[in-house]
């Protein structure tokens, strides 16, 4: 209390005398080198107390101390003395202001917001108020600017007829919409937007407060890269595991020569943390379970089943080649149950980072380096419409931009299609193409859509046009590359689990 600045002990201010009070019982206390957003409407006995602050108006009741000592009135004039008025209307204004005051520093500077508030006007405001408040002055700014005032204030004073109708931090003051509405003031952008997305589950209410659109683009930014950290469970007793979450594939030696390779590597590569399965396709496991009696879990199932073994801390690595639906509905699928374990991490799929893409072709050049300048490799993706699909045109620019101008890469489901790349083709004029997945598993569309004998097939298409073809079913994950790639996206996702708890 006595380190205070600024003390109000109940003042009361009438102009007229009787009724009509422009400041009614104002108690408060404002500290040393505060930044302090004075906010209200006109009328509200804002500028009252302001002037009330420099001595300019007689206190009908009360005492208001500055620095310990009740305020002298001043008459008209302003002297020399501890508190200074600033008129920002202008930057010229500003920038004088500035200078003026690098030799000296009041103890109390009040600053009236510049009416144009525009991006140079808030800098000089900034820079103005740092150097004032590193020299230990305070500064009250009148301002109508929620969103600077958010960035700027260490404290929000707002009035509303004739007394203070709130005060505190921009983060109390602004979380009360009941005394806002009053005011008539706005939450700010950052602020808004925030609520919204903690509303929504997408971020955490328990995170800082942004106060910026900047800090809630960073808090947004990190989404994709922290671990879900839930309820369950601290370090004692921790126990991990990782659960490999491929689509599927109905086709018994794709699943060995892929799927369960990927599976084992990760093994290899981590021995002390077992290896759980689960498969996206419920139509290939409800067809597995049918005609094999081979029971594999989807990402519910798996989750419950590792819970059930008391795991605390779940990797999960997709092999997913897309960060497309597949991947995403995996993701809403296990954090179903985040608050279930201490925490769940995610893996990026194959194409997530420009070097993923960069080692993938290298993977792939590396299995076809067979291949003759005159012949033609045709990749056949899977392709989705969600947006993430623009990876594949990405991927087949840059397989002719890094030196390979004879793979192709298309999709059986969208962009870049057969009849793209066909277009292409009759260009080149290949002595020879080579058709293979660019699928984790060679299963039913690489050996239908692609190698098939059926009219639509890639290859009955490509020899139509009377190209010569040789088909390779051979998947991605079959490729020791490929397989060390999502090894390395498994290695970042463990050590993004164990990086400290944020927020
Ligand atoms: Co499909």
């Amino acid at each position: 209390m006595n380190d205070a600045l600024i003390r109000a002990e109940h003042v009361s201010v009438s102009f007229g005398g009787g009724a009509a009070w422009s400041l009614r019982d104002l108690s408060l206390s404002i500290g040393r080198r505060k930044k302090v957003a004075v906010m209200g409407a006109n009328g509200s006995g804002k500028t009252t107390f302001l002037l009330a602050c420099q001595g300019l108006c007689p206190l009908t009741e009360g005492t208001l101390y500055l620095d310990g000592k009740p305020v002298e009135p001043v008459g008209d004039e302003m002297p020399d003395g501890p508190v200074r008025l600033i008129s920002s209307s202008t930057a010229r204004e500003l920038e004088q202001a500035a200078r003026e005051l690098e030799q000296d520093a009041p103890q109390l500077v009040i600053l009236d917001g510049p009416a144009a508030w525009d991006r140079p006007h808030r800098a000089l405001v900034s820079r103005l108020s740092d150097q004032l408040t590193e020299r230990g002055t305070t500064v009250l700014l009148t301002t109508y600017e929620e969103d600077f005032t958010m960035e700027w204030a260490d404290e929000v004073l707002v009035f509303h007829q004739g007394q203070v109708l709130i005060h505190g931090t921009p983060e109390q003051v602004f979380a009360n919409s009941s005394a806002l509405a009053l005011a008539n003031l706005e939450k700010p952008a950052c602020l808004r937007i925030f609520d919204c997305l903690c509303r929504k589950g997408i971020l955490s209410s328990a995170l800082p407060v942004p106060r910026t659109l900047e800090e809630l683009e960073a808090a947004v930014d990190q989404l994709h890269d922290r671990s879900y950290r839930g309820g369950a469970a601290g370090n004692q007793g921790k126990k991990e595991a990782i659960l490999a979450v491929s689509f599927g594939t109905s086709f018994a030696e794709a699943r060995v020569s892929a799927i369960e390779a990927i599976e084992k590597a990760f093994e290899e590569a981590f021995p002390e943390i077992p290896v759980y399965r689960a498969w996206t396709s419920g139509m290939i496991r409800r067809k597995l379970l049918r005609t094999e009696g081979m029971e594999i879990d989807g990402v519910p199932e798996a989750m419950e089943r590792m819970l059930r073994d008391g795991v605390t801390d779940v990797l999960i690595q997709p092999t997913h080649i897309v960060n497309g639906i597949e991947n995403e509905q995996m993701k809403a699928d296990a954090l179903a149950w985040q608050d279930q374990f201490h925490s769940i991490t995610f893996g990026t799929p194959l194409l997530t980072s420009q070097e993923d893409c960069r080692q993938v072709i290298e993977a792939v050049a590396q299995e076809f380096a067979g291949l003759g300048p005159e012949e033609a490799l045709v990749l056949m993706g899977h392709g989705t419409t969600h947006y993430a699909n623009s990876v594949y045109a990405a991927l087949d620019y840059q397989f002719k931009d890094s030196g390979h101008p004879n793979i192709y890469l298309g999709t059986v489901e969208a962009y870049p299609s057969m009849e793209s790349l066909l277009s292409m083709l009759r260009v080149a004029r290949p002595s020879r193409v080579v058709l293979a997945p660019f699928m984790i598993v060679a299963g039913d569309h690489a050996r239908n859509d692609m190698a098939g004998e059926e009219e639509d097939s890639w290859k009955h298409r490509l020899e139509s046009q009377g190209f010569s073809v040789s088909c390779v079913l051979k998947g991605l994950g079959e490729y020791p590359a490929i397989r060390r790639i999502l090894v390395e996206h498994l290695r970042d996702a463990k050590e993004r689990a164990e990086e400290p708890e944020r927020g």
